[in-house]
């Protein structure tokens, strides 16, 4: 049985919802059993998927619990780039994903040829990667970075550098304003957050008045300045949980809906309207499904693999951002 550490971000790790799993869930729990598995998921991914793992949390509390676990297989349930990092940190697990194609706008805005071109313009330069980016572009990097402690790590980066932050503009504009430290941004972003308008958020806010923001700081900073609250998807609960209002408008990816509601379940959160679509649903994190899941931990595959050279770069700015984010 995986024994989830202290961690700084706590996630959650229960038992199924009371009535009996459905069948694939029943195998789902049988597989990870006989392989001494350990399934980690993030708060967007499908409810079912929610509902089988040993841990869901944010990009933070995954690279925890994937650099602690004692399990020999790591099933894990997010995107390619999350996947990847778990394998970083266990050069000699078996980490294996639903679905392999599940990438991310941020990390393909970022290729590490163009990074490294752009490193080369400045010998001053100490790079801060976003972890939603390849393991080439942390190899390239000086220190990772998550929403959940990134203004913590600009605060530790050394005084006599030239910060430049990859691959979101909006995350690193939204930590620029938090710690006054300039910074050199790469131009990507999420497609899925900057969906979100000011005139959007604005009407949903005249529709509830009474109920506070929650805003991810990959939204612009358009939607950041009328949210109440800007935080990582697992702050997100922390605030939700303490805050006393019994209605919460929430702007992120629709799967931190579930995670909410079942933290939180004396409350209404309502999902912020984008402008053009309904379109609040990462496609990336919804190609993984219940039957993927089940034939990936049937087969052991797909399973990530990394060069050496590249895995061993990674680690040093993977484990630096560990080693910082667990300062006082
Ligand atoms: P968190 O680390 O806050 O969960 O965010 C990950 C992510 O991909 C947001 O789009
Ligand atoms: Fe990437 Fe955005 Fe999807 Fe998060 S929500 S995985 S940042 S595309």
């Amino acid at each position: 049985m995986f024994n989830a550490p202290e961690v700084q971000s706590p996630g959650v790790r229960r038992p199924l919802p009371a009535g009996p799993p459905d069948v694939l869930s029943r195998e789902i729990l049988e597989l990870k059993r006989r392989h001494n598995a350990v399934i980690l998921a993030h708060n967007y991914q499908i409810a079912e998927i929610q509902d089988v793992a040993d841990y869901v949390g944010d990009s933070l509390g995954l690279a925890q619990h994937a650099a602690k676990t004692a399990a020999d297989v790591i099933v894990f349930c997010g995107v390619h780039f999350m996947a990847e990092t778990a394998k970083i940190l266990n050069p000699d697990k078996i980490v294996v994903l639903p679905d392999k194609d599940a990438g991310c706008s941020l990390e393909e805005s970022c290729p590490a040829d163009k990074l490294a071109a752009l490193q080369a313009t400045n010998p001053k330069f100490y790079t801060i990667a976003y972890i939603n980016c390849s393991a080439a572009v942390k190899a390239l990097s000086d220190c990772i970075c998550t929403s959940g402690n990134a203004r913590k790590i600009v605060e530790h980066a050394p005084k006599d550098r030239d910060l430049l932050f990859v691959p979101d503009e909006n995350l690193g504009g939204w930590v620029m304003e938090q710690t006054g430290r300039p910074m050199t941004l790469w131009k990507g972003n999420c497609y899925v957050h900057i969906e979100w308008t000011h005139a959007a958020i604005s009407r949903i806010r005249r529709e509830h008045p009474d109920a506070p923001i929650v805003a991810h700081p990959e939204c612009t900073r358009a939607v950041r300045m009328l949210a109440d609250e800007v935080c990582s998807t697992e702050k997100m609960v922390t605030y939700c949980r303490q805050s006393p209002s019994k209605s919460i408008i929430i702007a992120t990816e629709a799967g931190m809906l579930h995670r909410l509601r079942r933290e939180c379940p004396d409350k209404v959160f309502i999902p912020a309207p984008t402008e053009r679509c309904a379109c609040n649903e990462c496609r990336f994190m919804k190609m993984n499904t219940l039957e993927k899941l089940h034939d990936c931990m049937t087969r052991l595959e797909p399973r990530v693999e990394l060069p050496d050279d590249i895995a061993r770069r990674a680690r040093r700015s993977v484990e630096r951002m560990l080693e910082i984010s667990a300062l006082p």
